[in-house]
């Protein structure tokens, strides 16, 4: 009786422990399916947000070759674009806001996109700013003014790549 008074604590001891250990293994293994979810959903997101840049990218190089006088699109195309780029620049906001530091696709993402989130917005607000102004000189016909409003909004694509795009 005695030796098995002392051995049943020894025994629970060691299944206590085996418990745990089990547990550990379990929490390590979904640790690590978390880690893969989160980095598949951050990779999903860069490739999102590549995409929408792309498309206002598609946009863009319409309205550059009116403005090399290259094609000859008309205001009411010119209209068009400028309100598609627009509406990009509202996907933009939702697509830039998920951190992606973790992402393993490449990206030319900037991490103070995060941190300096407010200057990001500004430079989202300007591009906003400018196909709005653009938009409206195309739908008003008011022509002279197409050339510069497409140039304008051609800086703020530039300066926020400077300031928030990698190399
Ligand atoms: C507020 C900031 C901001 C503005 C404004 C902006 N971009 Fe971008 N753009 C980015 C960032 C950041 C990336 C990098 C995305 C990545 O690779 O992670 C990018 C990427 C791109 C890409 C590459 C997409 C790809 O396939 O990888 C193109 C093309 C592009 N932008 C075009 C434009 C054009 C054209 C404008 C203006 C009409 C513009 N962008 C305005 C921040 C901006």
């Amino acid at each position: 009786m005695k030796r098995i008074d002392a051995i049943l604590p020894m025994v629970a001891a060691i299944i206590a422990a085996g418990c745990v250990v089990g547990v550990q293994v379990q929490a390590s293994e979904s640790d690590s399916q978390v880690r893969a979810l989160e980095e598949s959903q951050e990779d999903a997101n860069v490739l999102y947000r590549q995409k929408v840049m792309a498309t206002i990218g598609a946009l863009m190089k319409g309205l550059g070759c009116v403005l090399k006088k290259e094609c000859a699109l008309d205001d009411k195309a010119v209209a068009q674009s400028a309100e598609a780029i627009l509406f990009m620049t509202e996907l933009s906001d939702t697509a830039f806001k998920a951190k992606t530091e973790g992402a393993t696709v490449k990206q030319t993402t900037r991490p103070e996109v995060w941190s300096e989130w407010n200057k990001f917005k500004v430079g989202l607000d300007s591009m906003s700013s400018a196909a709005k102004e653009l938009l409206e000189v195309s739908s008003k016909k008011k022509g002279k003014y197409i050339d510069s409003s497409i140039k304008n909004l051609s800086k703020t694509c530039k300066s926020c790549h400077d300031m928030f795009r990698t190399k």
